[in-house]
């Protein structure tokens, strides 16, 4: 799928979520239901879930994929790097990033996306990983950030 074809797809998936999410203000529900859209509709991801800081350990919350670490070692991996930089990670292969943790083995591609508090502080993230090496282009990370985006303004407003 090409970055115009990937744009109009999140664009429509980010519709779509709005519906979805106007039925509660259950933020859990509310996540579930974004990693369900979001894992079945883009193609060539393999895991998609949120990570949450809870006190100081980034545990694993709704998602879908294979089992996934629970909680992630302090600091260290892809998901760490997002909180700990509050910023957005495009890596397009895995075994070239330092410390990253390999709860799916075949793993080879990732995003994280922070999810930030009403001041700006991150979190948490949505981790996004893929078996093929450079699947995601910049077309992804600007989708995915924009549902995160949206879903903090629900929460936040
Ligand atoms: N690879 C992540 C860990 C989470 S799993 O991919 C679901 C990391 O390096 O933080």
């Amino acid at each position: 799928m090409n970055d115009e074809a990937l744009c109009k797809l999140f664009r429509r998936l980010e519709q779509q979520l709005m519906g979805l999410i106007a039925k509660t203000d259950d933020p859990v529900a509310q996540r579930a239901t974004a990693v369900a859209l979001l894992h079945h509709k883009v193609p060539g991801v393999s895991w998609t879930g949120f990570y949450l800081l809870r006190g100081d350990d980034l545990v694993v919350e709704a998602y879908q994929g294979p089992v996934a670490c629970l909680v992630l070692e302090r600091h260290m991996g892809v998901c760490w790097a997002g909180v700990d930089r509050n910023e957005t990670l495009l890596v397009d292969d895995v075994e070239s990033f330092p410390g990253h943790i390999a709860c799916d083995e075949r793993s080879r591609s990732e995003i994280v996306v922070p999810v930030r508090d009403a001041r700006g502080r991150a979190i948490g993230v949505l981790d996004i990983d893929s078996h093929i090496k450079g699947h995601f282009t910049t077309a992804h990370r600007d989708g995915y950030d924009a549902i995160v985006r949206m879903l903090e303004e629900h929460w936040w407003r």
